[in-house]
């Protein structure tokens, strides 16, 4: 008697390839549910309406399964690092940082690159540099150059200089003096007839109305009215800043980035400048080109 008992029952193989038989039919029979070996919780009953989604979900997990291949060779994985390498993207770009005396520009720059405010004043003289490494997505790094200069280099000549192969520009202004603001119509002007990209338009820049933590004065009140004369002077956008707390800095900078990308695909000047190959001397020969003899 036992034993014709055990010889009915089925084995847990069995139960497996009748469950996975059951998920991958699209035409199961609306009893089929109370079927005890897999189904006997209510919860686990399959309504007509969810039927499919059910289906699909076992389905896709079985393929997964059945498709996942576990082990890769060595060569596999290296080859895959190699083309890793090789897609990735390092750019370097020049910004400028103007605008009229103590507007803030240090302090911005300070607060992008060092996460770091003071309120004391010690102005700039001449230039000052500092590097923001930015991992714009997994396979591009950016790097901005970014160029501090002072605010009484306005009335000086050296801003040709300084502008040179620049890619682009944050114009600040200070939103709680409006002479500060008049003063942007002039840098802008500078700016534009100093430096020009490769096929003869403007660099991007983007205007700053900085230290909005404090009460402000001026057209910077209105939104609609900044816009517009953004559009009238050629600013890729404008955004109230505070160095102080921390407001719109990042998003400024990921706003001029975007707008140098653009450009840059537009012009695709950076083709091979700004990537960097790794590339043995022997490829080299072999693509004819020649070494430096010094
Ligand atoms: P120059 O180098 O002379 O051209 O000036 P600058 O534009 O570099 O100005 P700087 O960053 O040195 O800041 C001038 C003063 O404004 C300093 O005392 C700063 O602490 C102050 N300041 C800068 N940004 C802010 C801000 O967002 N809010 C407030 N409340 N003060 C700020
Ligand atoms: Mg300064």
């Amino acid at each position: 008697m036992n034993e014709v008992r055990r010889s009915s029952r089925r084995t847990r193989g069995q139960r497996t390839k009748r469950r996975e038989r059951y998920f991958l039919r699209k035409d199961v029979p609306d009893d089929f549910s109370t079927d005890s070996d897999f189904a006997s919780d209510d919860s686990f009953s399959v309504s007509p309406s969810r039927r499919s989604s059910i289906d699909f979900n076992y389905s896709s997990l079985f393929e997964h399964h059945k498709s996942s291949t576990p082990i890769r060779s060595e060569n596999e994985i290296l080859s895959n690092a190699n083309q890793a390498s090789i897609r990735r993207r390092d750019h370097l770009y020049k910004i400028l940082v103007i605008g009229d005396l103590a507007t803030g520009k240090t302090s911005i720059i300070k607060r992008y690159v060092h996460r770091f405010f003071s309120q004391n004043y010690r102005a700039t003289i001449g230039v000052d540099f500092a590097l923001k490494v930015v991992n714009w997505d997994e396979n591009t790094v950016i790097r901005l150059q970014l160029w501090d200069i002072a605010g009484q280099e306005r009335y000086g000549n050296m801003t040709r200089v300084y502008f040179k192969e620049a890619v682009g520009a944050f114009i600040v202004f200070d939103c709680t003096r409006v002479n500060t603001f008049e003063s942007v119509k002039n840098w802008k002007a500078d700016l534009d007839s100093k430096v020009l990209l490769a096929d003869g338009s403007k660099i991007p820049c983007v205007l700053l109305a900085n230290k909005c933590d404090q009460p402000k004065e001026g057209i910077v009140n209105n939104n609609n009215q900044m816009d517009e004369y953004c559009k009238t002077e050629g600013f890729s956008g404008w955004f109230p800043t505070s160095a102080k707390d921390n407001i719109n800095i990042d998003e400024a900078a990921r706003v001029l980035i975007e707008q140098i990308l653009e450009k840059e695909s537009i012009l695709n000047v950076n083709k091979d400048g700004d990537e960097f190959y790794i590339q043995d001397d022997n490829q080299e020969r072999a693509n004819g080109k020649k070494k430096c003899s010094c």
